[in-house]
């Protein structure tokens, strides 16, 4: 039975005696974890159905499901006949438990000066109440879309929750897409209220957002815009279509009833990029993605009502729709909304905010650890981490040296790294460790979660053996949170996922590999594949070889075009601290290619470079150096975190575009 006792600086894990670097839970874990006895991997496994019907139980249902999954090609179905609403799982059920009084949301402002608010369960119900309220007296009805573009305010969280109370699916947009992208996801979704609001605070700057808004809106189908307060600065406003957030919802009732949604009912549209360049809008539905969340949330960071979760994704992104909103809120814990970026006023502002809300879970990116590497280690040493319990990882391989930075420097050698892998396609995680079984391993994100079935399969599909690197794919019955189609795009659904291996064989795009355990280590993408001399190559599997390198920090290989080979690999890499850049060390990175995987994946050129281009979710955009050492055109880099670094390659690969 798992145990409250989020004490400060309890020793969560334990070193393996055998193994550097493995580490497992110790007893103070297990016993405060949900779950401290693997035997749960084989019982799931033995009956899925059983398992995951069990774990449904643990949200509240209007109307329990005739059926616990349906098999249909295409058109999977989890709960059948279930009614439920997201919103009630989030905040009712905490309050008509007597936990109305327990902190659902502490938002902290980006400037220093500005004191940070918490908001009850019983108060974020009211206003999610009020506000769902205002909406449908806009006309939002079951089944409409409504955009959101908003900063990481509470509104953020209230918007999407006054939408999944009363049935309309949201489709959320990052504040830092432009105008266009907005458009373009306002049109593909048919969205006929726009939530935004007058700016943000970012690195000490005033950021305007409603004239982004209003440039997206010629063409959608948008006829009413509600704006959120946040900065009080001056904004265009068309009095024909524009409300405040303040004045429709000032006089609107606490009490709005949540719409009882059929399991299979669209929850949300979230658009993510695919190898083609129009982004896909991906399709939760309610009962799955809402057992999958929960389950996973309470699991994988051991939640108790106590806790404080701190999930720095942005709402924007799966991360902050599963792991800010609806996974802490179901689970009844305190979820922490931070405004601004992790280095304003300066490098140890995500520690002073862990020290001031006594943080015990935190769950970021490799790429964001990688950043706080180079501000140095002074910054996490300045604050007191000993509340933390878990560390979270996610969106990329977590390469080694960040692994262990993390692990030292934040977790103190106290906290297990649960490095989750899963993508905005399976809507909550789908591999990784759990906290009271363990092990803990640099790059080694875990076992499939209980209840989902993941192979590593090769190009036939036939399963690899232990060790050996093939393809992460999922079989039925498939994670109930998976999505359930493309919107408005059937077709594009079928053949992007179940193109490759059959509709029964969800392709996850990511190359991996298991260990005689049944740990997976993922390596990254493989949709960008390559055919050199006559063999098909992912650029995934060079970089996975070039990272075994003891100097490569982090590497991105794309592919250039050969007059004998038809194409070759180049190699961008970075190194680690201590290591330099030379003609032998070049040499030395071939050598290691070809003891991996054979002389035809020798990368054409190695660059060493200071940096690559990379998404704002810490994706490396591989477009772009393609781009570089193909002398193309570079096209849009407005969307880059990173934009600057450009430059230099351009220098560094002779780019002559
Ligand atoms: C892709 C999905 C899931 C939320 C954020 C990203 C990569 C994600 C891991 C991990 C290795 C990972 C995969 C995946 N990825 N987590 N722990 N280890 N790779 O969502 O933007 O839909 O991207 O991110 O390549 O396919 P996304």
């Amino acid at each position: 039975m798992a145990t409250k006792g989020n004490k400060d600086g309890v020793q969560w894990v334990v070193p393996d005696p055998k193994r550097e670097n493995w580490y497992w839970p110790s007893d103070a874990l297990r016993q405060h974890a949900w779950v401290s006895d693997p035997k749960i991997y084989d019982q799931a496994k033995a009956d899925p159905l059983a398992f995951w019907a069990k774990q449904a139980e643990g949200i509240t249902w209007f109307q329990k499901w005739s059926k616990v999954y349906e098999d249909e090609p295409f058109a999977y179905k989890w709960f059948v006949g279930g009614k439920l609403n997201l919103s009630y799982n989030s905040l009712d059920r905490h309050v008509e438990a007597g936990r109305g009084d327990r902190v659902a949301l502490i938002w902290e402002p980006e400037p220093l000066s500005e004191p940070h608010r918490t908001m009850t369960y019983k108060q974020l119900l009211e206003e999610v109440g009020r506000f769902a309220n205002a909406l449908k007296a806009l006309g939002v009805r079951k089944g409409d879309r409504v955009g959101i573009y908003l900063p990481m305010i509470p509104e953020a969280v209230v918007a999407m929750q006054a939408c999944a109370r009363i049935g309309a699916p949201h489709t959320v947009v990052f504040s830092a897409f432009s105008a266009e992208s907005l458009r373009d996801r306002l049109v593909d979704s048919g969205a006929k209220v726009l939530i935004t609001a007058d700016g943000y605070w970012r690195r000490g700057k005033a950021i305007d957002l409603k004239p982004q808004a209003d440039q997206a809106l010629p063409g959608t189908q948008v006829s009413k815009v509600v704006v959120v307060r946040r900065m009080g600065q001056e904004i265009p406003w068309d009095a024909q279509r524009d409300v405040w957030y303040h004045e429709i919802t000032k006089g609107q009732p606490t009490e709005c009833k949540p719409e009882p949604m059929d399991a299979e009912d669209l929850a949300f549209i979230l658009y993510t990029s695919g190898t083609t360049g129009k982004p896909k809008g991906v399709m939760h539905t309610t009962g799955g993605y809402a057992v999958q969340v929960y389950t996973t949330a309470k699991w994988d960071f051991n939640l108790h009502e106590d806790d404080v979760h701190f999930c720095t994704a942005d709402v924007g992104w799966i991360t902050g729709h599963s792991y800010v909103n609806y996974g802490p809120l179901m689970n009844g814990v305190a979820s922490l909304v931070y405004e601004g970026t992790p280095d304003f006023p300066d490098f140890g502002r995500m520690w002073q905010i862990v020290e001031k809300h006594k943080v015990t879970v935190y769950y970021t990116a490799p790429t964001a650890i990688r950043m706080h590497i180079k501000w140095g280690d002074e910054w996490p040493k300045k604050y007191n981490l000993n509340s933390l319990r878990v560390l979270g990882s996610v969106g990329e391989p977590i390469n080694e040296e960040a692994w262990l930075w993390y692990f030292h420097l934040v977790g103190g050698k106290r906290c297990p790294i649960i490095d989750t892998w899963w993508q905005t396609e399976t809507g909550a995680t789908c591999v990784q460790a759990l906290p009271g079984v363990g092990p803990f391993v640099p790059t080694v994100a875990g076992r499939p979660f209980p209840g989902i079935r993941a192979r590593i399969v090769d190009a036939s599909g036939q399963p690899v053996k232990a060790g050996e690197g093939g393809y992460l794919v999922l079989e039925p019955p498939f994670p109930p949170a998976l999505l359930r189609g493309l919107y408005g795009d059937p077709e594009k659904f079928r053949a992007t996922y179940f193109g490759e291996f059959g509709p029964k064989v969800y392709f996850t795009k990511d190359g991996s590999r298991m260990d005689e355990m049944g740990n997976i280590r993922v390596t990254g993408r493989v949709d960008d594949v390559m055919n050199v001399a006559g063999h098909r190559l992912a650029t995934a599997e060079v970089e996975d070889a070039l990272a075994q390198h003891p100097a490569v920090s982090e590497v991105a290989v794309v592919s250039k075009p050969d007059e004998i080979k038809g194409e070759v690999p180049v190699a961008f890499v970075l190194l680690k601290k201590g290591f330099q850049a030379s003609e032998d060390l070049k040499k030395d990175l071939i050598k290691t290619v070809d003891k991996i995987i054979g002389p035809t994946a020798r990368p054409s050129s190695i660059y060493f470079s200071e940096d690559v281009p990379k998404t704002r979710s810490g994706k490396i955009m591989r477009r772009v150096l393609k781009a570089l050492v193909r002398g193309e055109a570079v096209g849009d880099i407005t969307t880059l975190r990173n934009p600057e670094c450009v430059e230099d390659l351009k220098r560094l690969v002779g780019y002559k575009g």
